[in-house]
């Protein structure tokens, strides 16, 4: 026995940081994919153990595009208070939130690049991820931030939240198209749980109230002292951003969310919400596995769909494909706005969803590479929702590839080799060029 699987195959961390220059390409990158694609995902220090997949520190991996060239690519470490040694829970009991591991993902905002993790402060990233230092928006966020903000793409705000075991238990958070934190209202639920993401739509924010509740039982004896509590109840809220008190539950058949895919109005008026859903075992199965045992397991995870109308107070779900996969994607010009696709990853696959027709395209892997998340990046102007790419990081034991798909249909457009392998991961971003 090797150890935990989080720290081998093809989780194993790397145990250095490096640059490389004029990358081999296979294929034809597209000039038009210019700027940076940057991932995100936990890298213990060598020697490290850190008891849980889910709190290695952050490593940024960083792919530099232009013009049909991949001109570099540098791994980095965030590094945050943790990783120079301090500790979350500081000696007299209070919290210290740049006390991260900052691994679960990497977004642009305003002039800032932001490595995220749900348990404190986002930590600013340069262009080529040398870390900045925390940030707190001049003081004004008082919370953890969510690794899974959402862009608004008409108003340019970035919508957010930060939940917490102690009061307040979530916080609901607006920052401007400029990066100013303009708005923070505590949002009334009944007792702190995990949650990973949520959705915004053009009108109302959906949040995720399920059962995957903090136990101060569990401190001391799990890493995340969190736990399945079929008490709880699982519902969704639905809150008017005109409106932000107001918030309208729904209680749903028990399940439990890490990954939303997209959320809109329909013509009548209801909220469309689609995620990726685990039902009590396969959450049971997945959580055992984190701590120890191996990736999430996609197979017990299936894309999903709530319909709850605000007007009626009725609410309906329905399984949309009964794959396993998670991760799912959008084209980002349509968050919150009604979309037709959606994109996936299973253990070996790559899928593109219809959710106009119910089909799906897949994108298959041989046996021993697992694709990480799929980007999907447009192309300039006008266009058709798919019309753009999907880069997901390739990692098999040969190493690592960035892998470029043309998304209309999946086909290969060009393969970026990389100068080693990049261990399995979370979440990325494209960062375009700034013209
Ligand atoms: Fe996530």
């Amino acid at each position: 026995m090797t150890g935990p699987a989080y720290l081998s195959g093809y989780l194993a961390p790397v145990a250095d940081e490096m640059d490389a220059y004029d990358l081999p390409v296979t294929g034809a990158l597209p000039p038009e994919l210019t700027g940076r694609y940057f991932r995100n995902g936990p890298n213990p220090l060598p020697g490290q153990d850190p008891g849980h997949w889910f709190l290695g520190p952050g490593m940024i991996h960083g792919i530099r595009l232009r013009g049909g060239r991949a001109e570099w690519y540098r791994n980095r470490w965030v590094r945050t208070a943790e990783l120079e040694g301090a500790s979350y829970v500081r000696p007299d009991l209070s919290i210290d939130r740049t006390a991260v591991p900052a691994n679960t993902h990497v977004v642009p905002h305003g002039d800032r690049i932001l490595a995220l993790v749900e348990s404190g402060l986002p930590y600013e990233v340069t262009a080529e991820l040398d870390t900045v230092g925390p940030c707190d928006f001049g003081g004004r966020l008082t919370t953890a931030m969510t690794a899974h903000p959402k862009q608004d793409p008409q108003t340019g705000e970035l919508h957010f939240f930060g939940y917490g075991a102690l009061p307040p238990y979530l916080t609901y958070h607006v920052l401007d198209a400029a990066g100013e934190l303009v708005r923070s209202r505590e949002i009334a639920v009944t007792g702190p749980t995990m949650m990973h993401d949520f959705a915004i739509t053009a009108g109302h924010v959906v949040w995720l109230d399920l059962p995957v509740v903090f136990d101060p039982a569990l401190i001391g004896r799990e890493r995340i002292p969190y736990r399945w509590d079929d008490a709880h109840g699982a519902r969704l809220g639905v809150m008017p951003r005109a409106e932000l008190a107001t918030v309208r539950w729904f209680d749903v058949d028990p399940c439990f969310v890490f990954h939303v895919g997209n959320a809109y109005e329909d013509a009548a008026g209801a909220v469309v919400l689609d995620a990726v859903r685990y039902d009590v075992a396969g959450f049971g199965s997945v959580w055992s596995r984190l701590g120890g045992g191996a990736n999430l397991d996609r197979s017990r995870a299936q894309l999903y769909r709530w319909r709850l109308d605000p007007a009626t107070g009725t609410r309906r779900e329905e399984l949309l494909d009964d794959r396993g996969v998670e991760f799912p994607t959008h084209d980002n010009d349509r968050t919150g706005r009604p979309n037709r696709h959606l994109y996936a990853v299973g253990e070996h696959t790559i899928v593109k969803y219809d959710t106009g027709t119910g089909s799906a395209t897949v994108y298959r892997f041989d046996a021993e590479q697992r694709p990480g998340e799929a980007v999907f990046v447009p192309t300039d102007g006008a266009r058709a929702e798919d019309e753009g790419w999907l880069l997901s990081i390739v990692t098999g034991p040969a190493g690592s590839v960035l892998l470029v798909l043309d998304a209309a249909d999946l086909a290969p457009v060009a393969t970026v080799g990389l100068p080693r392998r990049v261990p399995a991961g979370f979440h990325g971003s494209w960062i375009a060029d700034r013209i």
